[in-house]
């Protein structure tokens, strides 16, 4: 049976006279690897930013369905909350403690989800040694599952870019979320981490049972693992379909085409 994640209808964000995102309608079923792809400044991010509480859209509702069939409306909720009730994200420009191991970067998700909160985790008193226990074993087991265990110790500022990416995912997953939101999760990558990446990302769904949401420029890489995409174009769904479905469509074509990121079709038709 197929069952919602998220529900956005008729979302409308606006900065003063700018209108980031035009009366957008997305659905995620649960277990989905659903993908957002459109030119610079089509409403990615500003999407991102309305499914986690970072922006509140003027317009439309947005309802997240949590693991038990509750459905939660996120419009005006805090980001905190937003990630409490199961949907973490990684951020297009990296946000990791730099100076911390890889080991601690995982370790703050994982308390941050006790309720602590990133901050707190940072400066907390005494934790009881029992959860503490539970923070190393879950953080030693996110690393496994990520590929990280020979760098637990190395300082998240020499990781190279594959590892950086993983890292941010392991983080994500800390918080033991039902869905991940993936901004740019290649970014920067060679093509042989750019594999590894996808490979991790379908083991995270299915393995971990996560749904993937996510944000990726590289043609190839979005057309190989997304099962569905959505195209934002002008803050407007211009297209949504299977890969071979947005491939061959003429107004995703043409909305490529017009933007300055030309290279982007060319890949959109040979991917
Ligand atoms: N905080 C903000 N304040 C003002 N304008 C914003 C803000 N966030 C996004 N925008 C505008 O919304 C539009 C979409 O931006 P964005 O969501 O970042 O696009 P994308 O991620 O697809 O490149 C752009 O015109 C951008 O300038
Ligand atoms: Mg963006």
């Amino acid at each position: 049976m197929i069952s919602p994640l998220f529900d956005v209808r008729d979302v409308t964000l606006r900065f003063g006279g700018v209108v980031s995102l035009n009366k957008v309608n997305l659905h995620q079923s649960r277990g989905e690897i659903l993908a957002i792809i459109g030119p610079n400044g089509a409403g990615k991010t500003s999407l991102f930013n309305s499914l986690t509480g970072v922006y509140a859209p003027q317009e439309g509702a947005i309802v997240f369905t949590n693991s038990r069939g509750k459905a939660i409306s996120i419009i005006g909720k805090k980001p905190f909350r937003v990630s409490a009730a199961g949907v973490a994200r990684t951020f297009q420009a990296s946000r990791m403690f730099n100076a911390m191991t890889t080991f601690e970067n995982v370790k703050i998700g994982a308390e941050s989800h006790r309720g602590l909160g990133v901050v707190g985790a940072m400066f907390k008193g005494p934790g009881t040694r029992r959860d503490e226990h539970r923070s190393d074993i879950r953080t030693k087991e996110l690393l496994e599952f990520v590929g990280l265990t020979q760098q637990a110790n190395a300082i998240a500022s020499t990781l190279n870019y594959g590892a950086r990416r993983r890292l941010e995912i392991a983080r994500g997953l800390a918080t033991a979320p039902d869905v991940l939101l993936l901004d740019e999760p290649a970014a920067g990558t060679n093509p042989t981490e750019k594999l590894e990446l996808v490979e991790l990302i379908r083991k995270v769904r299915d393995e971990m049972g996560v749904s993937i949401l996510l944000i990726e420029h590289d043609m190839k890489l979005v057309m190989s693992l997304a099962e569905r995409l959505y195209v934002l174009n002008f803050g407007s769904v211009i297209a949504e379909g299977t890969p071979a479905e947005i491939r061959s469509n003429p107004s995703v074509i043409e909305a490529y085409l017009g933007s300055v990121d030309t290279g982007v079709a060319q890949e959109a038709r040979d991917a």
